[in-house]
């Protein structure tokens, strides 16, 4: 018999202390800070889905194996065991550990990026993004048509436009592009998944033009689940064998181990090439630290190598996928807009449809969530044109979308947390109309949406 009800694969076993606060409370304690979500203190946020990056718990596993960590400079034991489970999953030569995802980043594009060089991927990640264009690269996403539409229900949103993509190779040149990316599932493009059978095309693509390809593979596990239970004939696969699949058609990766790998800190760069190895590796040294640790400690290494076996379970990738559409889709059903399909990791808020009356540059995305914490405790984070919306050249422009993220830790929330949630979420949205823009009152050079303060108008 199955039942219908999808249980959290865990028992709790340690936990933190929520603080309760009331609205009013709120009020004056989000105003205290410039109405930035940033900037709060995270005791007085209720549900925090400010990022699901480094913020889930740690199995008992974890915790225990945290205290064999081994802190030797060179050759620690905890080394081996962090590089054996990320072979098991993604058997590259080389694996270099790094302190997090764009350590990683900053270390590949140093090596491969620099002026004149275009990069793309279907969607990069800021992070990417902003490590491309530092080593004066340029950045450039090709995600296909139905990835840019919030209603469209493709079962494959983070797919590459493989068209676009070859018209790009012709229309660069080979020798101007260093390494072709893909985003595993799509973050900036709502949390989609890409189907084995695009990459497998875009590796195809990769190997006619003689191209690197590489991974950005954060949530590798949420995007082989969408695999098994979306595409023909791998229903009956196994995950750790999708994900070797994946890794096979590419020849490296760069990965943020505060996701999928169910740390709260870590990352690594793995790839074949042994020319190109060695080069990250001097700059790895230069910045982050000797080979066997990289930017981590022992005791990191060992709760890493444990999360890679928890991470690939069917019971909890089934769980998470499930719980995370049990909130995008009960938020649908009231008729509050979301971007579909639920993406693995997070649900979207569109605020453009949530707040119809509010213009592009007075950030609807910053009013929602702004108002989701005065009612409800709940801190997401915009995705819209306070984050995307200055322009290197100083004008501001509206982005292509307005989007609230509720971005769920892993392990972390209950199904009653998530109900209320969705209740919060619902009372805002009966009141949408009172919501008011704001104006930014004091805004740093760069990255605006950090440290931002605004004011409602
Ligand atoms: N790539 C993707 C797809 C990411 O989502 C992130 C981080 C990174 C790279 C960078 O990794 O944070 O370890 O340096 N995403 C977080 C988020 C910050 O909230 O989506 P990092």
């Amino acid at each position: 018999m199955e039942f219908k009800t999808i249980i959290e694969p865990f028992k709790i076993h340690s936990v933190a202390t929520i603080a309760m606060t009331t609205q009013e409370q709120r009020e004056k304690l989000i105003t205290g800070v410039g109405n930035n979500l940033f900037s709060l203190h995270s005791d007085d946020v209720l549900i925090d889905l400010l990022t699901d990056s480094g913020t889930g718990a740690m199995s008992r596993n974890q915790w225990a194996a945290i205290q064999r960590g081994d802190e030797s400079y060179a050759g620690s034991p905890s080394w081996f065991k962090f590089k054996d489970a990320v072979q098991n999953l993604f058997p590259y030569t080389h694996v270099i550990p790094t302190h997090q995802g764009r350590a990683a980043e900053k270390i590949l594009f140093t090596a491969l990026g620099g002026p004149g060089k275009v990069i793309p991927s279907n969607t990069h990640f800021d992070t990417t993004r902003a490590n491309i264009e530092y080593s004066k690269a340029e950045a450039v996403d090709l995600v296909i048509a139905e990835g840019r539409d919030p209603s469209s229900l493709h079962p494959f949103k983070g797919n590459m436009d493989l068209v676009a993509l070859e018209e790009f190779i012709i229309k660069t040149g080979v020798a101007n592009i260093p390494v072709v990316m893909m985003t595993i599932t799509n973050n900036s493009g709502g949390g989609q998944p890409v189907s084995l059978e695009n990459l497998k095309a875009v590796s195809a693509m990769c190997k006619k033009y003689n191209l690197p390809f590489f991974l950005d593979a954060c949530r590798f596990a949420e995007n082989a689940w969408f695999i098994r239970e979306r595409e023909a004939g791998q229903s009956e696969c196994n995950i750790v064998d999708i994900v070797r699949e994946i890794a096979s058609l590419a020849d490296g990766m760069t990965m943020s181990a505060k996701k999928d790998p169910l740390g709260n800190i870590g990352g690594w760069l793995a790839l074949n090439d042994d020319a190109l190895a060695e080069k990250c590796r001097n700059l790895l040294i230069l910045t982050e630290g000797f080979p066997t640790y990289g930017g981590l400690a022992g005791r990191d290494l060992e709760a890493l190598a444990v999360g890679l076996t928890e991470i690939v379970s069917h019971d909890y990738l089934k769980y998470r996928i499930t719980s995370t559409a049990y909130l995008g889709n009960a938020l649908s059903e009231l008729g509050i807009p979301v971007m579909l399909p639920i993406g693995g990791h997070a649900v979207y808020l569109d605020a453009k449809a949530f707040l119809p009356h509010i213009p592009a540059l007075q950030y609807p995305g910053q009013s929602l969530a702004v108002e989701l914490y005065k009612v409800g405790g709940i801190r997401g984070c915009e995705i819209g044109t306070v984050m995307f919306g200055r322009k290197p050249d100083g004008t501001e422009v509206a982005a292509p979308m307005e989007l609230v993220r509720l971005a769920i830790p892993r392990r972390t929330y209950t199904q009653s947390h998530i109900d209320y949630v969705i209740e919060v979420c619902a009372e805002v949205h009966k009141n949408a109309s009172r919501l008011r823009g704001y104006k930014i009152a004091k805004e740093p050079a760069s990255l605006r949406h950090f440290t931002s303060e605004f004011a409602p108008l």
